[in-house]
């Protein structure tokens, strides 16, 4: 039987596209909750996600991440920025494919997100040129198996939103 498809957007993409940006203002265009993962986590635990990282390691941090992304996806209809890792992980891959919601990628070429991510200090994955490079590398093959793709070089946020509503998805 064909399920319905449920009211859940879920925007993944590598640090430094913009989901928490794009899914903010998709959220007030389509009047539904915007969710923001690292936002969530970070508040949870009333700390940062770097110091998460450095205190409790990268594991840790994999599994506060995928119990938030459990808890956001019982909201419905919702936006959900996910961690640029969070699609990478496989139970998260599968959990997302059997929740049912829409994936959308949020797409930009490395040397803009390096651009973006440059100089700034909340990232603890972002640590030289060369290991963001071959992350964002690993990466690919799973964004690439969302849903839609969405563009976003040169493009300011709102068109983004604009675009990604031009999808007619919901
Ligand atoms: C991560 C990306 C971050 C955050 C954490 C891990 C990653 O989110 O979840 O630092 O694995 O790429 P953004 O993509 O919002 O920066």
């Amino acid at each position: 039987m064909h399920q319905r498809k449920k009211r859940l957007i879920y925007l993944l993409g590598f640090m430094g596209v913009g989901k928490s940006t794009v899914g903010a203002l998709l959220g007030e265009r389509l009047h539904w909750p915007f969710i923001d993962l690292d936002a969530t986590i970070e508040a949870g635990h009333g700390t940062t996600i770097r110091q998460i990282f450095e205190n409790a390691g990268e594991p840790f941090f994999r599994q506060i991440e995928r119990a938030a992304l459990v808890e956001a996806s019982k909201t419905e209809p919702a936006v959900i920025a996910l961690g640029g890792g969070t699609f990478v992980q496989k139970p998260n891959f599968d959990y997302i494919q059997e929740a049912g919601g829409t994936t959308i990628w949020l797409d930009c070429p490395l040397q803009e997100l390096r651009r973006r991510c440059e100089g700034k200090n909340d990232r603890p994955l972002f640590r030289d040129p060369a290991s963001f490079a071959q992350l964002f590398e690993q990466r690919l093959p799973f964004y690439r198996q969302a849903d839609h793709r969405i563009p976003t070089e040169g493009i300011g946020p709102e068109e983004v939103v604009e675009n990604i509503l031009r999808l007619q998805v919901f």
